[in-house]
């Protein structure tokens, strides 16, 4: 049984000029013990996804339909004192951009004990324990805890948030661009402290990334994700050694190899589409080197190609062969 299954999901936010559909009917599955990548341009609906899980999607935005089951609870169903329960406890979140928001004047010691008695209940002595021990789980020496923000590299900033985000023992960790911002030496550390984590800890990651060749470091299964749809989902290895949708191709190309013959970079022609104004058929169409007719009239649905592996795409519905 999956830990986390995610079936119709659609979450959109209601403006001025329109409805832009940032969650447009995903299904998605995280199993007990997985590190689950979600891949794709910015704007494509990541971290909607990861917030519409936490039930954090405030106005103009709005869940409009589906399901959320962690262990056959649906969180949709759930009252707001009930999903209190569940954010921090069961699954727990290191939000995007989160680095920058620590609070200046608090010293990392204060915010993770405020994060551990609003959570548990816990005294602040007993607290301040939790904290070092946290602190020494993601790698960063206890001294850490007399500093602020500004004193610590991005990095350790980075773990800081990720010890916090575990202070109430999650059994799913939600990582939206954890490494964004930092060198490539950093995020390869950080990388690896999920990766131990989920080790460890038996932890269920989601890890939210523009860019593929993070998640193929540590991801067991990787979600492509486009105009609010996911258009692939398979284990990594499929993802990169034979990706099916011409989406997931263009993103792995799109990465520089440091080995091997050096070639041209293959840019993706055009942008993600206007979410308000989404193109008629497939979102993806007007950038497809491989698009058919069909694929500018008629919306595609997710097929499975092989045990654990599916792609929202026409050129495996057999419309490929009768275009022909
Ligand atoms: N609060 C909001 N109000 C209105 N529109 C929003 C809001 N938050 C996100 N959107 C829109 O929803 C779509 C998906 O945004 P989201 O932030 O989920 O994408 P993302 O894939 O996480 O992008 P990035 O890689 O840049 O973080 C975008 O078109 C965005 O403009
Ligand atoms: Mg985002």
């Amino acid at each position: 049984m999956p830990l986390l299954e995610i079936s119709g999901l659609k979450t959109y936010y209601y403006v001025d000029v329109g409805v832009i559909k940032a969650v447009n009917d995903v299904d998605l599955v995280l199993n007990k013990g997985e590190c689950l990548g979600i891949a794709g341009e910015s704007g494509c609906g990541k971290s909607t996804l990861a917030l519409s899980i936490l039930r954090l999607i405030k106005p103009p935005g709005r869940i409009v339909g589906g399901k959320i089951l962690f262990k056959d609870v649906d969180l949709l169903s759930l009252k707001m004192e009930e999903m209190r329960k569940i954010r921090w406890h069961k699954i727990a979140m290191v939000f995007q951009g989160a680095m920058n928001a620590l609070n200046p004047v608090h010293t990392i010691r204060d915010q993770i004990v405020e994060a551990i008695v609003n959570h548990l209940d816990y005294s602040k002595t007993e607290a301040e324990k939790k904290a070092a021990a946290l602190l020494k789980s993601v790698g960063l020496n206890s001294s850490v805890l007399r500093s602020y923000p500004h004193e610590l590299s991005g990095g350790m900033k980075q773990r800081a948030l990720i010890a916090m985000a575990l202070s109430c023992d999650p059994e799913i960790l939600i990582a939206d661009e954890p490494t964004t911002a930092l060198d490539v030496v950093t995020q390869a550390q950080i990388l690896m402290l999920l990766k131990d984590l989920q080790r460890q800890r038996g932890l269920s990651i989601i890890v939210i990334s523009h860019d593929l060749s993070i998640l193929a470091q540590i991801c067991d299964k990787i979600a492509i994700m486009y105009a609010g749809k996911i258009v692939e989902y398979a284990d990594v290895e499929t993802i990169y050694v034979k990706p099916a949708h011409p989406y997931t191709t263009a993103l792995i190309n799109a990465f520089p190899s440091v080995r091997g013959p050096k070639k041209p970079l293959s840019i993706l022609a055009g942008e993600p589409p206007n979410m308000i104004n989404l193109p008629p058929g497939c979102p993806f169409h007007p950038r497809c080197p491989s698009a058919l007719e069909i694929c500018c009239k008629v919306e595609p649905k997710m097929v499975q190609l092989d045990r654990e592996h599916y792609v929202t795409c026409h050129l495996y519905g057999g419309h490929a062969r009768k275009e022909s």
